[in-house]
């Protein structure tokens, strides 16, 4: 994050061109944890530059579909690099979107133009998870596996993701409004731009620690905040503690 409270896009360019050649390299696709800063359409196509100029395996996280945009939205950076990159990996989680966090549930989809490697990539796999589970219960899958195959019940589930998204969303605006009078809006408008349930807030460890000892607010003490856990009918006073470790 810059000192302007905006994703320093250059900075982070800058070091991934360090990044040794056919490295992996991890990106989240949306809703970035911990900051909330996503990247723009032009900031992924500049990514990809230096993805392939360095040869980078890309490993795209994708824990927050739907947590952003919305579900077609949030994939848009991943299509883009399956379309554009030799190979890809891409992790995808049912924690969030399907409320299965316990069940473990997700799925690990590789991408590659040689289906002769695809079948050493699953024989890999399939040792590696041999090793840490072997047969691992799959609960949480056939859930997923049920709502997606039935059009109705994906419908009622892509409903219930959104409302989850806008009410996120409206907690970040709400709050950038709520400090309006404070005249803190400018300084905080960064939470209103970022995505998905995390905010890297630009709050000072002092300032956290003033919020958690005076008003019982509480953040990491790198000023991130989880925006999904605000109360809305409390936008008031939480923007009232913070003008005041403000001050
Ligand atoms: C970016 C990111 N990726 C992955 C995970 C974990 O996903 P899973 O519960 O599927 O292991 C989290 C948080 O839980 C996360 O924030």
């Amino acid at each position: 994050m810059g000192s302007d409270n905006r994703l320093d896009v250059e900075a982070m360019l800058a070091v991934l061109k360090e990044v040794p050649k056919g490295d992996v390299v991890l990106l989240h696709a949306c809703c970035h944890n911990p900051t909330g800063f996503d990247l723009s359409h032009d900031d992924w196509k500049r990514v990809l530059d230096v993805v392939r100029s360095r040869d980078l395996l890309p490993l795209i996280d994708f824990a927050y579909q739907g947590f952003g945009d919305g579900l077609e939205q949030d994939a848009w950076s991943t299509r883009l690099y399956a379309a554009e990159v030799p190979e890809l990996l891409i992790t995808s989680s049912c924690s969030k979107n399907f409320g299965l966090y316990r069940d473990r549930t997700g799925a690990l989809i590789v991408c590659t133009k040689s289906a002769e490697k695809l079948i050493d990539i699953r024989s890999q796999l399939a040792n590696i998870a041999r090793n840490l589970w072997s047969t691992p219960p799959d609960h949480g899958a056939a859930v997923v596996a049920t709502i997606l195959a039935d059009p109705e019940l994906k419908a009622r589930w892509a409903d219930e993701v959104e409302a989850m998204r806008l009410r996120i969303a409206q907690l970040r605006s709400g709050l950038v409004e709520a400090l309006e009078p404070h005249g803190l809006r400018e300084r905080f408008a960064h939470i209103g731009v970022q995505r998905g349930m995390f905010s890297y807030t630009g709050l000072l460890p002092e300032q956290v620690k003033n919020l958690r000892e005076r008003h019982s607010v509480y953040m990491v003490s790198s000023g991130r905040a989880n925006v999904a856990g605000i109360d809305a009918t409390r936008l008031a006073s939480l923007a009232d503690a913070i003008a005041d470790v403000c001050k």
